[in-house]
């Protein structure tokens, strides 16, 4: 490796075929972090929830966009169709719901002055409209967004006409993943939000990559990832799929796992019997889960309803600052069938929540430490290769746009 390169040379040179290096500004530069969000954020599909937070005809929910846009409605009309539009009405300002979540029935009505908005936007009455003659009802609709579901994933994206569709946006990832039982998973589901001091790019890193695991996790996940003929946690695969990446992760076939894992293996309930073509791509007898990382910000870890975690992970970070965080992780299970299940999700609960506070406390002190200014690159390896393309992916769109 040249340990000497100067500062202007590409952001990833390869050196030797399998290492790469990384400008530690990638994570410092407030420059930078604002042209992420102009043009990375502000031009991407952004995943928002689940098609079941939208039960009914009528249902909303209201989602801040955290760096990005403040508070978005996202709702669903009679016909099934979503509408998505900033929160905010167009004759003072006003924000017209207030609730996370719940039911407006077919119109958005301000609080303030009772102006009223059909679903998508569009005005339908303006209390004592002839004191306003100049007005143009087209000018004054909700500003929208674009908005689409993928497998019931919600996507809005701030360009109302985007370039991309959803489906070409999510292009291979989305196909070869379509089919899992997402819907069947969906309606149990916790939740943790919390944030972080450190750069979202350094957060989600550590989610891309699971060379940390025999460290940072040894005790959380002792034996789990690795063993003796895979000490380091080795992937099962990297795969680039456009902007996106998919790593395949296997379980340890060889040591008996502890009694709880056992317990939960025995009342997990049944998955998917076929899976779909993207999850375990390798069809290996060892396959344990995937970690689906879709550009920008947005996971999605699937398991087989019957593997070692017998649910999926949904989870987003979101760039409150340079060196600010937001993190969401939803994990989904089955409706437990009896009181052995519902145990078994307790476990998997809290065995997530000690695996992710050894992570959130990791990139805390790593974001200190690359902030220290020490050292002007650092240095990934090949199994950290989805941590070099999604880098690589944010530094094409931001000199396209220039
Ligand atoms: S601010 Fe909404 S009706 Fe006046
Ligand atoms: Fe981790």
């Amino acid at each position: 490796m040249n340990m000497n390169a100067p500062l202007n040379a590409p952001l990833f040179p390869s050196t030797d075929g399998h290492s790469f290096r990384i400008d530690a500004q990638v994570y410092l530069s407030t420059e930078r972090f604002k042209n992420e969000i102009e043009h990375v954020f502000r031009k991407s599909w952004l995943n928002v929830g689940r098609i079941e937070q939208l039960p009914t005809a009528g249902s909303y929910i209201v989602k801040e966009l955290p760096g990005i846009a403040p508070s978005v409605v996202i709702t669903r009309d009679a016909k099934g169709a979503l509408n998505a539009v900033h929160n905010v009405c167009s004759h003072r300002g006003q924000q017209l719901l207030w609730e996370k979540s719940g039911t407006c029935g077919g119109a958005l009505t301000c609080p303030y002055h009772a102006w009223v908005y059909e679903l998508n936007g569009a005005v339908r009455h303006i209390p004592d409209e002839e004191s306003f003659p100049l007005l143009d009802r087209k000018q004054v609709a909700l500003s929208r967004l674009a908005v689409d579901q993928w497998e019931g994933f919600i996507f809005v994206h701030l360009d109302p006409e985007p370039r991309q569709t959803l489906k070409e946006f999510l292009g291979e990832m989305g196909e070869s993943l379509a089919g899992y039982p997402f819907d069947r998973f969906s309606k149990n589901c916790y939740t943790w939000t919390t944030e972080l001091n450190a750069n979202w790019k350094l957060v989600k890193d550590a989610f891309q990559e699971i060379y940390h695991v025999a460290t940072v996790h040894r005790r959380t996940l002792k034996n789990v990832a690795n063993w003796p003929a895979n000490p380091y946690g080795r992937p099962l695969s990297v795969a680039l799929l456009g902007d996106h990446t998919r790593l395949s992760i296997s379980a340890n076939p060889e040591t008996p796992l502890p009694p709880t894992a056992l317990a939960t293996l025995r009342h997990l309930p049944r998955g998917a019997d076929r899976l779909p073509r993207g999850v375990n791509p390798q069809r290996s007898s060892i396959w344990m889960q995937d970690i689906d990382v879709i550009f920008p910000n947005f996971f999605i870890d699937p398991s087989e309803g019957n593997g070692l975690l017998g649910a999926y992970y949904g989870y987003t970070f979101w760039p409150l600052a340079v060196d600010r965080t937001r993190f969401e992780m939803k994990i989904y299970f089955q409706q437990p069938e009896n009181a052995a299940q519902r145990w078994v999700q307790e476990y998997q609960k809290v065995l997530l929540r000690d695996v992710l506070l050894e992570d959130c406390k990791l990139v805390e002190k790593n974001h200190a430490g690359i902030a220290a200014g020490v050292k002007p690159w650092y240095y990934v390896q090949k199994n950290e290769m989805a941590i070099v393309h999604s880098l690589e992916v944010i530094d094409r769109k931001i000199r396209e746009a220039a």
